[in-house]
């Protein structure tokens, strides 16, 4: 059962995540994506991804780039020009984790990267595997995160000697198109209801015009049903029985949050993929675990975020066969149970695992 909900769940996902003027049209034959590799695990992760799109012939060309923060003119980070020229050009990327020094004096990597291509909206479909069994089962949710601006607007500054300000950004332009996103994705992927999350109760102005846009946009979606909740209620509610959410829509930091408790729910991190969708129809894929330090270049790294990450990213790009059959494959090898990296309760290595998927793939020609 959950293992088709996720099967349609994929297919959905990303017919819906980008409304389809947007979508880059696609013609057949092969086509170039930007892969950002990334830290830490990133390159073994990235390498069982190439390995498994070999094995199902995907017609998908690599171009590879680093990505770190360089300083460009008047001081302003930025990501290197030929990573930003290379998704000019391509308009999708599948990206590994990148780690965030602390105290480095540069942004975050993966803020920098929303904000160079406007990346809106994070999507991250929470649905129960087959054959993994965690304390939820039948969980069936999208959390829509508002990517750009709220309390991750890197907006801080030392007041005095001892006291910093953190400035919390809401505007009007970004709540109402995040609002208009997650309702036109309920809308086409079939979906009743979508939640609205926040605190307008305590941050009346910030919160209070997130939540009055998401009013306003419900109104022109008397098909959906809308519903608004506080973030500790949803908390509370989600632990005790996540099946009663459907699509939830918040700002930034909530949905960082969230997005993790809900990858929580269907087995972690190193089985949740997503898409961030932005403007002029570019989209980046990626994990949403991080650089994993404490395994990297072990060979023990669970590549399936990175692949499922992938697979979204085939049916964006239209390749629907391709997405299927990695899709099996994956699925098979966990429902299996004998071939499972450590995190997914097995022994093997991540260079097994992701033989493992080849080998299927091959089987299924
Ligand atoms: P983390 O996700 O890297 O690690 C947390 C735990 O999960 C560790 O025990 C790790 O071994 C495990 N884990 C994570 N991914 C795994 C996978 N694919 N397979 C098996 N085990 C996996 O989180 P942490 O330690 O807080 O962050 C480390 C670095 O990653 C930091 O520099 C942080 O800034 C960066 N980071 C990057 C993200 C991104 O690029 N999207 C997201 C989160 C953190």
């Amino acid at each position: 059962m959950a293992g088709n909900v996720w099967r349609s769940m994929l297919s959905q996902v990303v017919l819906g995540a980008v409304r389809r003027p947007a979508l880059p049209s696609f013609a057949r034959g092969m086509q170039t994506v930007t892969l950002i590799p990334g830290d830490g695990i990133g390159p073994e992760i990235s390498t069982a991804v190439i390995k498994i799109f070999e094995a199902a012939k995907a017609p998908i060309s690599w171009e590879e780039r680093n990505v770190t923060a360089i300083k460009g003119p008047g001081g302003r980070w930025m990501i290197p020009p030929d990573a930003k020229e290379s998704m000019d050009k391509s308009k999708i990327g599948l990206k590994g984790p990148l780690k965030t020094p602390i105290a480095a004096g540069h942004p975050s990597m993966n803020l920098l990267l929303r904000k160079t291509f406007d990346l809106y909206a994070n999507v991250r479909p929470c649905v129960s595997i087959e054959g993994y069994k965690t304390p939820y089962a039948d969980v069936d949710l999208v959390t829509i995160r508002e990517n750009t601006e709220g309390e991750y607007s890197g907006i801080e500054h030392m007041i005095v000697d001892g006291v910093v300000q953190s400035i919390k950004l809401i505007t009007e332009n970004a709540s109402r198109r995040i609002a208009e996103y997650a309702f036109e994705y309920a809308r086409n992927n079939q979906r009743n209801s979508v939640t609205a999350v926040h605190k307008a109760n305590i941050m009346r102005m910030s919160d209070g015009l997130f939540l009055r846009k998401c009013r306003e946009v419900a109104e022109n979606y008397k098909d959906i049903k809308f519903t608004e909740m506080y973030l500790d209620t949803v908390c509370l509610n989600m632990v005790q029985d996540p099946t009663q959410f459907d699509v939830l829509v918040m700002p930034n930091l909530y949905g960082d949050i969230l997005s993790d408790l809900c990858a929580g729910l269907i087995g972690g991190l190193g089985v949740t993929p997503s898409g961030n969708i932005g403007t002029n129809g570019v989209a980046i894929f990626e994990s949403v675990h991080g650089t994993a330090p404490d395994i990297a270049g072990m060979d023990l790294a669970n590549p399936t975020a990175l692949l499922l990450s992938a697979v979204m990213m085939l049916r964006h790009m239209g390749m629907h066969d391709y997405a299927n059959k990695i899709q099996t494959a994956c699925f098979d090898t966990i429902r299996d149970k004998k071939v499972l990296t450590k995190d997914l309760g097995g022994n093997s290595k991540c260079s097994e695992f992701t033989a493992e998927i080849c080998r299927r793939i091959q089987d299924l020609d």
